[in-house]
């Protein structure tokens, strides 16, 4: 089979949505800073929140309404007595709506304001109302920042329980060097999603790999094998209810990822390799769930093949790279790395020899002779191996024993 390879790829980056359904004030206030504050509107709804604007006089001057009310496809509130806002939406149905306000850029002034419970223009008076967390995040000159009246003013707010994002410290707009300068978009961004999440496993990155690989022979034809997606996918739920930012890289399969998860979908073992090693960078815990095809064809030819009269057929299989082995002895390596093991017979040995040559953590061993369990079915069972423990998980559905086994491994990052 001589072939010229030419299958088209598909890898796909899924659109990431760690703010879905979560509504936030952006209270902006009169600093050179105020222009951050489009691009931090930007980063909320790229996350998928929904942003409303609170912009007090000075923040006008900075930058107008216009701006944000175009990036955040919402009218921009200015005036605690603007008799349109109120009609529409008035500072305390502005307050209720809210799930976190956030002030930033926060001057001077305006944590002064904020100190003394002023409810004189919009801003305050939302920020007294609301029930919802209140974040700030200061912007101003270093020597402002460094007075007593200032230091003072932030230590009452943090024993109100608002929390303070920043300053960053570096050159400033005036020249002068030193801390006052608002956090960056991104971090203030990181600093929200962190807020949401309360689980076991707030505040960390899990990789998680899923469904079968397919290898192509030629264009209509591939080589791959049962695996549903069902098991990773239900670990990526149990990451992202545990409070993690969770990546799926998916092989083809027709499940449906929890909102919330960033999904990257590829199609060969050589795909899922890359978008693995991609995703682990920095990350905490990386998960093969995966069942990759081992081998693949030395050769994909470019036309569909042909019968064309022979009995028989032969196919040269060349070894793919092991996903899993290869992040865990990576310059990148997670934390922890666990693998699954998908066994029909001696399933606990070969489970455990995997686990010392793949470099793993744990693994899972799940006996997959077993039709209830294992492959596309909604339940599983096994054991979760370490190289000095064994916990024997019970036949569940897959939701709960993802649920199990997060759990464990969540227990496990926090003494490590
Ligand atoms: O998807 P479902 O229908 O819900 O089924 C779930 C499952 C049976 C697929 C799942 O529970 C499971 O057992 N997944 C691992 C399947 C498998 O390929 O096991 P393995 O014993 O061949 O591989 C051991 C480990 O090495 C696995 O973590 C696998 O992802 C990884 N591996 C294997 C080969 C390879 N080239 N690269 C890898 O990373």
């Amino acid at each position: 089979m001589n072939a010229t390879f030419g299958v088209n790829f598909l890898l796909c980056i899924g659109q990431m949505a760690r703010l879905l359904n979560r509504n936030f004030i952006i209270g902006v206030t009169g600093s050179i800073a105020a222009y951050k504050a489009a691009e931090l509107t930007r980063e909320l709804i790229r996350e998928g929140a929904s942003v409303r604007v609170v912009m007090t006089e000075g923040a006008c001057e900075f930058i107008t309404p216009l701006t944000m009310q175009a990036l955040s496809g919402n009218p921009v509130h200015t005036g605690l007595l603007d008799t349109e806002a109120e009609a529409a939406m008035g500072h305390i149905e502005l307050a209720r709506w809210a799930d976190s306000v956030i002030v930033a850029p926060a001057s001077a002034d305006s944590i002064a304001r904020l100190v003394q419970g002023r409810a004189d223009d919009l801003l305050g008076a939302c920020v007294l109302a609301t029930p919802a967390p209140i974040f700030v995040a200061p912007a101003m000159n270093q020597e402002m920042w460094a007075k007593a009246a200032t230091q003072e003013n932030i230590g009452v707010l943090r024993e109100r329980g608002i929390e303070i994002l920043g300053p960053d410290s570096g050159s400033q707009a005036c020249g002068d060097i030193g801390a006052g300068r608002l956090l960056e978009p991104t971090e203030i961004v990181e600093s929200l999603i962190a807020s949401f999440s309360t689980g076991d496993l707030a505040g960390k990155h899990v990789v998680i790999t899923a469904g079968p690989t397919r290898e192509p022979l030629c264009p209509v034809r591939y080589i791959s094998n049962r695996s549903s997606g069902k098991m990773g996918y239900a670990l990526a739920e149990a990451c992202l209810n545990a409070g993690a930012r969770t990546t799926l890289i998916s092989g083809p399969v027709h499940c449906d990822a929890a909102p919330g998860v960033d999904v990257v979908e590829v199609e060969t073992t050589r795909e899922m390799l890359e978008a693995s090693m991609t995703a682990t960078d920095g990350a905490d815990i990386f998960i093969g769930a995966a069942a990759v095809v081992d081998f693949k064809p030395e050769t994909v030819a470019a036309q569909k093949i042909k019968r064309a009269g022979s009995e028989s057929m032969e196919l040269k299989l060349v070894a793919n790279p092991d996903i899993i082995a290869t992040i865990a002895t990576s310059d990148t390596r997670p934390n922890l790395v666990v693998g699954f093991a998908a066994e029909t017979n001696d399933v606990s040995a070969y489970a455990r020899d995997k686990l010392k040559r793949k470099n793993l953590d744990f693994i899972f061993a799940n006996d997959v002779s077993d039709k209830a369990i294992g492959f596309n079915s909604d339940s599983n069972a096994g054991t979760l191996i370490s190289a000095n423990n064994e916990i024997v998980m019970a036949v569940s559905s897959k939701r709960v024993l993802a649920e199990t086994m997060i759990a464990e491994l969540a227990k496990h990052l926090s003494e490590k």
